[in-house]
């Protein structure tokens, strides 16, 4: 299982120590929430800071856009060169030539599933997929509780991945922990991203070891 730290539950009076601790300890990607304001209630960080975090961070950065107009924002992060790049597939109406766009960028291209989309809304952008990143809170805050249902979701997109001979990486966000972690990996997810999870933990390090089943 890869790691992806979500930064949101960080410590941002002392950013640069909190990312240089999480990639010293050997997490996998460093995640980014971008909220707008409008497609989720809460707004956090534009591309000033999410540039100083990509040079202080040793690992690939995954940033989640949660905005109403995801072609302005990809233009705008795609200078950063994060390792992924996804956005909501609920408040886009041309996908397909979005992910084509972020790809034109040498950057990898995600598509973020709200709890209640069902995986079939996204079959036929697989095979241009690299990353599906399933909710498992509603998007706008960290802490929340996990929504289990996710786990069925994640099995069905697993199982139109293998029927579509399709590359794309399953990636789950929100409430993840140790309690959920086997679950996590049986239903065939590859990474998970963990924000409360880790930065609220004595040891960053013990945190993202036990979910790396
Ligand atoms: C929620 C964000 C998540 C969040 C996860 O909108 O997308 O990345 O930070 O935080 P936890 O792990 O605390 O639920
Ligand atoms: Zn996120």
């Amino acid at each position: 299982m890869f790691v992806a730290p979500s930064i949101l539950s960080a410590n941002f009076g002392k950013l640069d120590e909190e990312i240089k601790a999480i990639c010293e300890t050997g997490c996998d990607f460093v995640h980014i929430d971008v909220m707008d304001g409008h497609f989720v209630p809460n707004l956090t960080i534009g591309p000033v800071v999410v540039d100083a975090v990509n040079k202080i961070a040793t690992k690939p950065l995954d940033i989640h856009l949660m905005v109403e107009n995801n072609a302005f924002f990809v233009e705008l992060f795609s200078h950063i060169k994060p390792r992924f790049l996804s956005f909501h597939i609920e408040e886009e109406k041309h996908p397909h030539r979005l992910i084509q766009k972020i790809k034109s960028y040498g950057i990898k291209a995600g598509i973020v599933l709200n709890p209640h989309t069902r995986v079939e809304e996204i079959e036929y952008l697989l095979e241009d997929l690299d990353l599906v990143l399933l909710m498992s809170v509603n998007p706008g805050f960290g802490g929340q509780s996990f929504i289990p249902s996710v786990l069925e979701k994640a099995e069905r997109l697993k199982e139109l991945v293998i029927k579509r001979n399709s590359k794309v990486l399953i990636e789950v966000d929100g409430g993840v922990s140790d309690k959920n972690i086997n679950a996590l990996k049986s239903a065939g997810v590859d990474i998970v991203v963990a924000g409360n999870y880790i930065f609220s933990s004595n040891s960053y390090k013990d945190a993202i070891n036990s979910l790396r089943v």
